[in-house]
């Protein structure tokens, strides 16, 4: 049986921040995350592990110790806030009132103005997801909105929820499969 593991990037310097999206670097705690992830991974012995990321730096800087071949997916990037990309979540409350509201009235069906909504992000990644299925074992890197979206697929989760499923940083998910759908085991790494 194949196994899934699915993790965040480390801590960008966007997280420190608190700013939505964009394309940072990874933060030293983030560095300090990818090494511990490829120390557990290469611990795990995982035979023919393959590692996929999105194209953004800092799930390809979390993967960058990482010895196993390497895929890189457009389709895995992180859910586009459009015109809110970079902001604080305070500054778009200020600068966008009322997307802000409407973003908590239906979190899974709003759209950000030029970008794109979880209900989006779903449609995006079902390519992604197929192939996944097609796979042995896979260590997924990406981003918070796009794990919740797969976590949801796995653990067979409704829409309204998926948008606030938690998914701590630096900690990795394992998916085996079980009866019905996926076990998911939470592996926190020091860092
Ligand atoms: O803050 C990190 C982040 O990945 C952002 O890039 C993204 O917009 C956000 O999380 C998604 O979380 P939420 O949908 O709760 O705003």
């Amino acid at each position: 049986p194949r196994t899934i593991y699915l993790t965040r990037h480390g801590e960008s310097l966007h997280n420190v921040d608190g700013r939505i999206g964009g394309d940072s670097e990874l933060s030293e705690k983030g560095k300090e995350y990818s090494r511990q992830l490829s120390q557990y991974i290469s611990s795990q012995n995982i035979p023919k592990l393959r590692v996929w990321t999105s194209w953004l730096k800092r799930t390809i800087q979390t993967a960058e110790g990482i010895e196993a071949p390497q895929e890189r997916w457009k389709a895995l990037n992180e859910i586009d806030a459009g015109l809110c990309e970079e902001m604080s979540y305070s500054e778009i409350k200020e600068k966008h009132p009322d997307d802000f509201a409407a973003r908590d009235l239906n979190k899974f069906s709003f759209r950000y103005r030029r970008g794109e909504s979880y209900e989006d992000l779903v449609a995006r990644l079902e390519p992604v997801i197929m192939e996944l299925e097609r796979q042995g074992n896979v260590l997924l890197i990406a981003h918070q909105a796009v794990m919740r979206c797969l976590l949801a697929y796995f653990l067979d989760e409704p829409s309204d929820k998926l948008p606030y499923i938690e998914v701590p940083l630096h900690t990795v998910m394992k998916l085996t499969p079980a009866a019905y759908g996926c076990d998911v085991q939470y592996i926190p790494l020091k860092v």
